[in-house]
């Protein structure tokens, strides 16, 4: 018996934002951990900033807006 066909994944950067991945099971950090995917599309943080780590809240919007002062 075959197993299910597995979604595709992508990955798309945001620039100066977050990486979208659609169709993940898992996203798993720098540190090794897995992080469970509940949603058909996460957006991960790709500035280090976040307080959700690894998923984005936000923060990339105040560390730019603080920079451009
Ligand atoms: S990319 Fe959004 S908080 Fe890091």
């Amino acid at each position: 018996m075959r197993p299910p066909a597995r979604p595709e994944v992508s990955v798309q950067l945001c620039p100066g934002g977050p990486v979208l991945v659609r169709g993940a099971d898992v996203v798993r950090d720098a540190g090794g951990a897995e992080h469970e995917v509940t949603r058909p599309v996460v957006a991960v943080c790709a500035c280090g900033m976040s307080g959700r780590a690894p998923w984005c809240d936000g923060t990339h919007k105040v560390v730019a807006a603080k920079g451009a002062g």
